[in-house]
């Protein structure tokens, strides 16, 4: 067995039927992979007490976005204090849906970061190219430009996630070795001397007839789940494909 991956899933904004026994479910499908990986759950902050509280041991809890303040008067924010209070561990940052929906820039996802890291959280940083970049041959220049401008002066302990736009939501994933030719290049590009060690997951469609080829790759750490993540055979499917 090689080294753990860390599987995570974002529930985005929606709530699966029965959602307080998807983790019981979850538990039950995997066996053994249940306790070699490191499996995570990002649900709507809504819901985070909720589930924090019927998850099963061995699932840890986070968030899908923190604010890049401390606190103040930032209507409708969370800040990663509170993600911490509510027992989280992990907070995704800079999702394309969120650079999309609400304008973040990488100045803004770089203050996120930090912030995560100031409260003791472990922030899993998005990063990914629009199709029109992939077509243009400049994918992996503009992923490894948007991560340096995302990253803190100090990084050590962060996650970061692979995830092409174009591959997200809808069906269509990165081929395992265009995925791992990203990774490799993110990890030759991070700025800092535990390159070897920071977790790279890809995020984009992974299913589970998809995810033992993507997460055989060598620089593939993990993967961060969307759809498939709703259902607990499916994400079974995906956690059980890690070797
Ligand atoms: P998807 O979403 O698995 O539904 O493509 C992945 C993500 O956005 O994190």
């Amino acid at each position: 067995m090689s080294e753990p991956k860390l599987l995570v899933a974002n529930w985005k904004m929606n709530l699966p039927d029965g959602f307080a026994e998807w983790g019981q479910s979850l538990k039950k499908q995997c066996a053994s992979a249940f306790d070699v990986h490191k499996i995570a759950l990002c649900p709507p902050s809504t819901h985070i007490s909720v589930m924090r509280d019927a998850l099963p041991e061995g699932i840890d809890i986070g968030g899908q976005d923190c604010s890049e303040f401390q606190k103040g008067a930032h209507t409708g924010d969370i800040s990663a204090t509170m993600l911490v209070d509510l027992g989280c561990k992990y907070v995704i940052i800079g999702h394309s849906e969120r650079r999309t929906d609400h304008h973040e820039t990488n100045e803004m996802v770089k203050a996120k970061v930090e912030q995560a890291f100031k409260a003791g959280l472990t922030p899993i940083l998005c990063v990914g190219e629009k199709l029109a970049d992939r077509e243009a041959g400049h994918a992996e220049a503009v992923v490894s430009e948007q991560m340096l401008a995302s990253l803190p002066d100090d990084p050590s302990g962060i996650v970061l996630a692979y995830e092409p736009i174009w591959a997200i939501g809808t069906g269509r994933t990165a081929t395992p070795a265009d995925a791992e030719s990203m990774h490799a290049a993110l990890r030759q590009a991070y700025p800092h001397d535990d390159r070897e060690n920071v977790q790279i997951l890809y995020g984009g469609s992974v299913k589970p007839n998809n995810a033992k080829h993507l997460l055989d790759q060598a620089n593939i750490d993990g993967a961060l789940v969307g759809g498939a993540s709703l259902n607990p055979l499916e994400f079974s499917g995906i956690i059980n494909a890690a070797s």
